[in-house]
């Protein structure tokens, strides 16, 4: 499939279908019960969700309550170091709670309260997402319950402990690796016993229609600042755009801004410790197409066609698939996914902190690390980075791990 088969002028508004497909990939997978709850949540999403009530309550809570809009900053010294392109962040590191997830979470505990829902589930890895959620139930006065894999939970103890204070319950989930898959895996099967009273909050593009779409909508909020700010800034648009991708929220919401532009976009995955199955998770890269966690995409298997164990320095990014637009981009070819190893990743981390003063999310050091290797490529230009986090989680861990470099 190529880029050409696509108009992305309506891009945003044709895709996905209303089965929730983009192309081949997306859907939703899942027993017929938890099919009916998906069915409420979509008509929720767009009869309230598309109401310019809900519209205008978003916009007051993202301006009043988390601090939007987040500035974009040059990387002025950083940049002359490396020479080449310019480098610029969109700084979700300053939204509320330090992360991109809020963004996501206020529009879906929003959603959850005005359709009378009195508790809302999910899943966490690095812990960015159960915070954000915990936060917005506690601002909303919904009950939250947050599943999180035992090893994660060592790995980010200060997000436990934040999770905790606003009044969330951290259920510790130790099957398989304990990570965030088991973590998925534990709360959807919550999801499906409470699905009268709860709604699940997916911390990403994953998961069954209309959850790929909706996280999507709740995150393109950060593309369109982010193009509007460097144009002002600059008075053109960027050469490229670089996040991150796990799940990949922080990357639909940047590049959803930059689609239909003359931009090139990059999507980038954790190789880990190197390219042997087990040892990254890549699953763009490396993967082939499978159905998890009820949508349809690009995964990691096993030989048994199972979802394949997945490693990652970053929690948040060491999951064994990734949103169905994203398979859909790179087949397109709109899209160029590309990784970064964990040696990379921590030298990026450690640049970043001592060349301009930003301590980055471990998971947003992987764009950091290749937006400085691409910077070397290109003789001038600028290249936009998605800095989707703040790095005060990942100090301890570290530092344990790695000493100071
Ligand atoms: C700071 C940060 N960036 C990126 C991610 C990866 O998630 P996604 O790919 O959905 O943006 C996470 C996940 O926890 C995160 O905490």
């Amino acid at each position: 499939m190529k880029e050409n088969q696509v108009d992305f002028s309506t891009y945003l508004k044709q895709y996905p279908d209303e089965n929730g497909f983009f192309g081949k990939y997306g859907g939703s997978y899942i027993p017929p019960e938890l099919q009916k709850a998906m069915e409420e949540i979509t008509q929720a999403y767009l009869t309230i969700g598309k109401s310019s009530k809900f519209i205008h309550e978003l916009r007051r809570i993202r301006k009043e309550f988390q601090g939007r809009p987040t500035p974009v900053s040059y990387l002025e010294r950083l940049s002359s170091q490396i020479g080449g392109a310019h480098l610029y962040v969109k700084r979700e590191d300053l939204n509320h709670t330090g992360a991109h997830k809020l963004n996501h979470c206020m529009g879906e505990a929003l959603l959850a309260k005005w359709m009378g829902k009195k508790k809302v589930i999910a899943e966490t890895g690095a812990g960015q997402h159960g915070v954000a959620l915990a936060t917005a139930a506690a601002y909303f006065g919904l009950e939250c319950d947050v599943y999180m894999g035992a090893v994660d939970i060592q790995k980010q103890a200060p997000n436990v402990a934040r999770m905790k204070i606003l009044g969330a319950r951290v259920i510790e989930v130790t099957d398989g690796l304990a990570a965030l898959k088991e973590a998925v895996d534990a709360a959807f099967a919550a999801y499906a016993r409470e699905y009268k009273d709860a709604i699940y909050c997916i911390g990403s593009v994953v998961g069954p229609h209309p959850f790929p779409m909706m996280v999507r909508d709740f995150q393109s909020i950060v593309g369109i600042e982010a193009r509007e700010q460097f144009l002002e800034m600059t008075g053109e648009l960027p050469d490229a755009v670089v996040a991150c991708v796990g799940g990949g929220s922080n990357a639909m919401g940047m590049f959803s801004g930059f689609l239909n532009d003359p931009v090139d976009i990059y999507g980038i995955e954790p190789l880990g410790r190197g390219a042997s199955l087990g040892d990254h998770a890549a699953s763009l890269q490396f993967g082939t197409e499978g159905i998890m966690h009820g949508f349809n995409s690009i995964m990691l298997k096993d030989e048994q066609g199972n979802p394949a164990p997945v490693y990652s320095v970053a929690s948040g990014l060491d999951y064994p698939s990734s949103g169905p637009e994203h398979a859909f981009l790179r087949d397109l070819g709109r899209v160029k996914y590309d990784v970064v190893s964990d040696d990379e990743t921590i030298d990026a981390f450690f640049t970043l902190s001592r060349m301009e003063g930003i301590i980055p999310a471990i998971e947003s050091a992987h764009a950091v690390a290749y937006a400085m290797k691409l910077a070397k490529t290109m003789k001038n230009g600028s290249i936009l980075i998605n800095l989707s986090g703040r790095g005060d989680k990942d100090m301890d861990y570290i530092l344990e791990h790695y000493g100071i470099r």
